[in-house]
């Protein structure tokens, strides 16, 4: 791995003072504007997607766009990585041309070969391990509304996936409490819940989300079945987890609801919570756009 370049790849492997760096700057470009010159004119991000995306490939691209940059968008069957290429040959050839590489793929090793490889920045965009991206303007949506998280009280009912872990790493890294009620088969990492722990991360693990969104400022969920997700029918267990009026009615009343989207309307969430009065997702879902922006600044500056 190439030393002192600025990956973006999981909450728990920056310093705290980075990743509000980020958001203070995601912020600020959010209100004010880039600034003339653009502060990324002639970078070229690459974006490699093994999986689909809506909110993570529009949003890079706009990103780059706007802070003055390119991008590329590159599938495993339009390039080579389709035909067998590896993705360190392939991380090696795009440092060539590219400044950064962002990847969205199932697994882990993949992004870990390409941070191996690449000797340009590299943005994890979601693995089946987790998903930072989403975290940071999760964060930067809860403050806008709410003011700061330290101290508040997150409650996630639901799979106890990839979404769930990058929200463990980020309740150790923004000082505030995580309560997570998941089904015993479907349980959050273990490593990502040991690591916040040591950090003095407040975290409680349980199956009961009635304790869990008990008090609460905010209240997140994610789809039962997550892209490439080996079983398809998990809908039984996570029955008891829907977040619905009853379940939200446990929270603080003022409480936000989060989900990273997309969602599954009368699965893991009520209709008449996702639209209704305490659900921010579409400030959530608009403000990936300024915390790629915050991301792609840290790491292309
Ligand atoms: N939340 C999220 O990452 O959405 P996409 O899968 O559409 O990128
Ligand atoms: N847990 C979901 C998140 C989608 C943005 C998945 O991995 O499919």
């Amino acid at each position: 791995m190439t030393k002192d370049l600025k990956h973006f790849l999981d909450i728990d492997l920056l310093a705290p003072e980075t990743l509000r760096g980020i958001l203070t700057r995601a912020a600020t470009v959010k209100k004010d504007g880039a600034g003339t010159p653009l502060p990324l004119v002639g970078k070229t991000l690459a974006m490699l997607f093994e999986k689909p995306s809506t909110r993570t490939r529009v949003s890079f691209q706009v990103g780059m766009q706007q802070l003055g940059g390119s991008v590329v968008t590159l599938s495993p069957q339009d390039t080579q990585i389709g035909r067998g290429e590896s993705i360190a040959d392939t991380a090696r050839v795009l440092s060539r041309y590219v400044d950064a590489i962002m990847i969205r793929t199932s697994a882990p090793e993949k992004l870990r070969d390409l941070v191996e490889y690449a000797t340009v920045p590299v943005i994890n965009g979601l693995t089946d391990e987790s998903h930072p991206c989403q975290i940071m303007a999760d964060i930067l949506t809860f403050e806008e509304h709410k003011g700061s998280i330290k101290g508040a009280v997150v409650a996630w009912s639901g799979d106890g996936n990839n979404v769930a872990t990058s929200w463990i790493h980020a309740a150790a890294q923004f000082e505030f409490e995580l309560r997570l009620a998941c089904p015993d088969t479907l349980q959050p990492s273990a490593r990502a819940v040991a690591w916040a722990r040591d950090k003095g991360a407040k975290i409680s693990v349980g199956t009961d989300p009635l304790a869990a969104v008990n008090g609460a400022d905010c209240v997140v969920t994610d789809t039962w079945v997550s892209m490439g997700d080996a079983a398809a029918d998990k809908h039984n267990e996570l029955g008891p987890f829907q977040v619905n009026e009853a379940l939200m009615a446990k929270a603080k009343p003022d409480a936000v609801f989060m989900h990273c989207l997309p969602a599954h309307r009368g699965e893991e969430v009520t209709e008449a919570v996702i639209d209704g009065p305490q659900s921010v997702i579409w400030d959530e879902a608009g403000n990936r756009l300024h915390a790629q922006k915050g991301v792609l600044l840290w790491c292309l500056s």
